[in-house]
C-alpha cells in the first residue's frame, strides 16, 4: 500500500548505480509500494512511477512537455524532430513519418534482417562462444536500420562510430563533462555532414528509399527544409539503434539466467512474439523518460514547479500490480493475456519505430534460438549493464560446440 509522501527527498533513486542498472526490480518494488513520487540523484528531479500516473503524464503533453534544452550537449544544434517538440507541431511530422514506419514497410525488409542475423551467427557459431553485445546485439539493429533507410551496409562501422560518439564519447575520463560535450559537438557536425551529403545525392539521383522520400515529401504543401531532414535523421540515429541493442541484450541475458523460459522458446518458436512483449515489459530497457512541467503540479502532496524536470519511470510502471495484477506484475509469463506495457511510451510520442523494433527482436530471437537453442553465461564472468538505456555491454555466452545447428 502507498503511504502519503509529502517529501520526495525521503527516497532518492540512483539510476546510474550499477546495482540498479543490473537489476532495477527491487527499486521499482519500493517506489511502487511506498513512494508515489520519489527523486533521482543526478537528474535531481521528481520521479513518478505508478502506471496510472505515468500514462496520464505521457498523454498530457500540454502539461508534461517534451520541449526541453536536453538537445544542448547531445551534439545537436536544434531540437530533434519529432521527439523534442510538442503537439500540434510534433503531430504534423508524425503524419509523414508514420507512413515510412508502418508494419507493411517493415515486413518488406524482414527477409534481409533474417539474412543479416544468420550471417552474424555464422561468424561465431562454431566457436561455441561469443560476446553477445559486440557480436550480435550491436550489429543486427544497425544493419536493419541501414537497410530501412536505404543506406549502404559498408557504412556500418562509420554509423556505429558516429552513434557512439554521441551516446558514449570515447574520452579518457567519462566524468569530464566539458570534454564529453566537446566530443559530442564534433561528432554532431560529422553526423550533419554525413546526412547532408546523402540529401545532396538523393536530390541529384532519386531512389526508392527513405532518404529520397524526405527530399520529396510535402507537409502542408511545402517540402521539408534541409534542417528538418537533418533533425529527423539525427534522432533516428540516436533512437533507433541502442534501444534495440539494449532490448536484445536484456532479453537474452534474462533467458540465459532462466533456462526454463529459454528452453520453452527454443522448443516452441510460436512463443517468440509474446516473449518479445513480455521481456520488453519486464526489462524495459528505456527505463526513464524526461518531461518539463508547463505549469505547477501537485501529486500525492508533492509540489512541482512549472519549468522543472520530471522523470517518468516507465520501468516501474511496467511492473505495477495495479495494472498487471496482484502477484502477476512481478512474474514473467509468455502467455500473459493482457500486456499493455509502455516500454515504447504512450500518447503522442509513442515510439515511431515500434513495428521495426518488434520485427528485429522477433527475427533476432527466432534465428538465435533456432541455431543456438542452449546457451549460458560463461563461467566466472559477470555481465555489465550500462546506465541510461540498459544495454548489456558485456554478455559472454557459451554453448556446446556442434550442439548448434
Ligand atoms: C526496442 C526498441 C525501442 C524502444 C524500447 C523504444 C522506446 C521508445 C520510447 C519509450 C519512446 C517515447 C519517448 C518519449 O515519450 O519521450 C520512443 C520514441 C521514439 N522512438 Fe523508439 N524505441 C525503440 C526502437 C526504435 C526504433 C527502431 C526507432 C527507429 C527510428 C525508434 C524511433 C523513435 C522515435 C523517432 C521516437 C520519437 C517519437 C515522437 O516523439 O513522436 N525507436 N521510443
Amino acid at each position: 500500500m502507498s503511504t502519503p509522501n509529502p517529501n520526495p527527498e525521503n527516497r532518492q533513486i540512483n539510476i546510474i548505480d550499477p546495482a540498479f542498472t543490473l537489476n532495477p526490480q527491487p527499486v521499482y518494488d519500493e517506489v511502487l509500494t511506498r513512494y508515489r513520487v520519489a527523486k533521482t540523484i543526478g537528474l535531481n528531479s521528481p520521479v513518478i512511477s505508478r502506471y496510472e500516473d505515468v500514462i496520464w503524464a505521457l498523454r498530457h503533453p500540454e502539461i508534461f512537455s517534451s520541449e526541453m534544452d536536453m538537445h544542448v550537449g547531445l551534439g545537436t544544434e536544434r531540437p530533434m524532430i519529432p521527439q523534442q517538440l510538442d503537439p500540434p507541431l510534433q503531430t504534423r511530422y508524425r503524419k509523414i513519418l508514420d507512413l515510412q514506419f508502418s508494419r507493411a514497410r517493415v515486413m518488406e525488409i524482414e527477409p534481409d534482417v533474417r539474412r543479416h542475423a544468420n550471417e552474424l551467427i555464422d561468424q561465431f557459431v562454431d566457436a561455441g562462444e561469443c560476446e553477445f553485445d559486440r557480436d550480435f546485439a550491436i550489429p543486427l539493429p544497425c544493419r536493419a536500420f541501414l537497410r530501412m533507410m536505404g543506406l549502404p551496409q559498408e557504412d556500418l562501422e562509420l554509423f556505429l562510430e558516429l552513434k557512439n560518439g554521441i551516446i558514449r564519447p570515447p574520452i579518457a575520463n567519462p566524468y569530464d563533462i566539458a570534454a564529453a560535450k566537446e566530443y559530442r559537438a564534433k561528432t554532431g557536425k560529422r553526423i550533419y555532414a554525413y546526412f547532408e551529403a546523402l540529401i545532396d545525392d538523393r536530390e541529384k539521383s532519386p531512389r526508392d528509399d527513405m532518404m529520397t522520400y524526405f527530399t520529396k515529401v510535402e507537409l502542408d504543401g511545402k517540402k521539408l527544409t534541409r534542417n528538418e531532414i537533418l533533425d529527423i535523421c539525427f534522432l533516428f540515429l540516436l533512437g533507433g539503434l541502442d534501444t534495440v541493442t539494449a532490448t536484445l541484450g536484456c532479453s537474452v541475458f534474462y533467458l540465459a539466467e532462466n533456462p526454463e523460459h529459454r528452453r520453452r522458446l527454443a522448443e516452441d518458436p510460436s512463443l517468440v512474439p509474446a516473449a518479445v512483449e513480455e521481456l520488453l515489459r519486464w526489462q524495459t530497457p528505456v527505463t526513464i523518460v524526461p518531461r518539463i512541467l508547463k505549469q505547477d503540479w501537485e501529486l500525492d502532496g508533492v509540489q512541482m514547479k512549472a519549468g522543472s524536470m520530471v522523470s517518468l519511470l516507465i520501468g516501474a510502471a511496467n511492473v505495477d500490480e495495479q495494472e498487471f495484477g496482484a502477484g502477476e506484475g512481478k512474474c514473467v509469463h509468455f502467455e500473459r493475456e493482457r500486456n499493455r506495457h509502455i516500454a515504447f511510451g504512450a500518447g503522442p510520442h509513442r515510439c515511431l519505430g515500434s513495428h521495426l523494433a518488434r520485427m528485429e527482436l522477433r527475427v533476432g530471437l527466432e534465428e538465435w534460438h533456432r541455431r543456438i537453442p542452449s546457451y549460458s553465461i560463461k563461467a566466472g564472468e559477470t555481465p555489465r549493464v550500462s546506465p541510461g538505456i540498459r544495454e548489456v555491454m558485456y554478455l559472454p555466452l557459451v554453448w556446446e560446440k556442434g550442439g548448434a545447428a
